[in-house]
């Protein structure tokens, strides 16, 4: 059975002190999470020690980097490696999310190069793709999002694919206000899926988890978590507020 995943990503958000009193008002949740269910938190790298004291002992509930730099080690300085996530035990890490493509230049190779590195180090890339506006008017989003899983991922073993958690993340929703209707999003996750069983059979396929993003919230995240293809979300702004990211948690199926 695939997971289902709540993951809240703070992006560059929270001082310290704000970071350490979110953690403990999400604490303070009941434990209600199934087996097949998890948490995931993705912190800025400065909280990810704290992160991981905090949640450790807490059911399903795992910690994430946002970024990692494609190299192993050396004099790259400011930037930080899937090696220096792992040793610190945290599990997941965010790869290629829309504002590292847009403001850091990430392209399709450069985010093969980050999942490379990532799975031999043992985390669990966060893979996200997604389409901006303009695409998505010009009705040519299933290809775009396809091309960006075929360069990005499908140099991959089955085995290797299968530890990824692949999120869906429109552009033109995130941050905005603006949801992907639940009929759009479950559209996408079987275009998606679709697209990784035409490279990896319809087994390896079922088995990814597929996560939406893009303005989910406590009162929208029931509803388009129910679609089939869809397997949680991914979280930015209201992940902040740790009722509406406990809503979001509750939504999930
Ligand atoms: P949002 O961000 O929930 O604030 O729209 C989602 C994301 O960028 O992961």
């Amino acid at each position: 059975m695939r997971q289902q995943i709540a993951a809240a990503n703070w992006k560059m958000n929270l001082s310290f002190q704000q970071a350490e009193a979110l953690l403990d008002e999400l604490l303070k949740k009941p434990e209600t999470l199934k087996a097949d269910q998890k948490v995931v938190i993705a912190v800025p790298f400065p909280y990810l020690q704290l992160a991981k004291a905090k949640l450790s002992g807490r059911k399903n509930t795992y910690v994430a980097a946002q970024n990692c730099f494609t190299k192993k080690s050396g004099a790259y300085t400011g930037e930080v490696s899937a090696e220096m996530i792992a040793s610190m035990e945290v599990e997941y890490v965010v790869l290629g999310h829309s504002e590292r493509r847009e403001y850091f230049g990430e392209s399709n190779a450069v985010l093969a190069e980050k999942t490379n590195i990532a799975l031999e180090f043992g985390l669990t890339p966060i893979f996200c793709c997604g389409e901006p506006l303009a695409i998505r008017e010009a009705g040519s989003q299933n290809d775009y999002v396809a091309q960006q899983l075929k360069e990005s991922l499908f140099h991959l073993s089955a085995d290797q694919l299968t530890k990824i958690v692949i999120a869906y993340e429109p552009i033109w929703a995130i941050g905005t206000g603006k949801t992907a209707t639940a009929d759009q999003a479950q559209e996408m996750h079987a275009h998606l899926r679709n697209t990784l069983a035409s490279q990896y059979g319809q087994e390896v396929a079922n088995s990814i988890s597929i996560l939406y993003g893009g303005s989910v919230k406590g009162a929208n995240a029931a509803d388009i978590f129910s679609r089939p293809d869809v397997d949680g979300g991914l979280v930015g702004g209201a992940s902040l507020v740790a009722a509406e990211f406990g809503q979001i948690i509750d939504g999930l199926k």
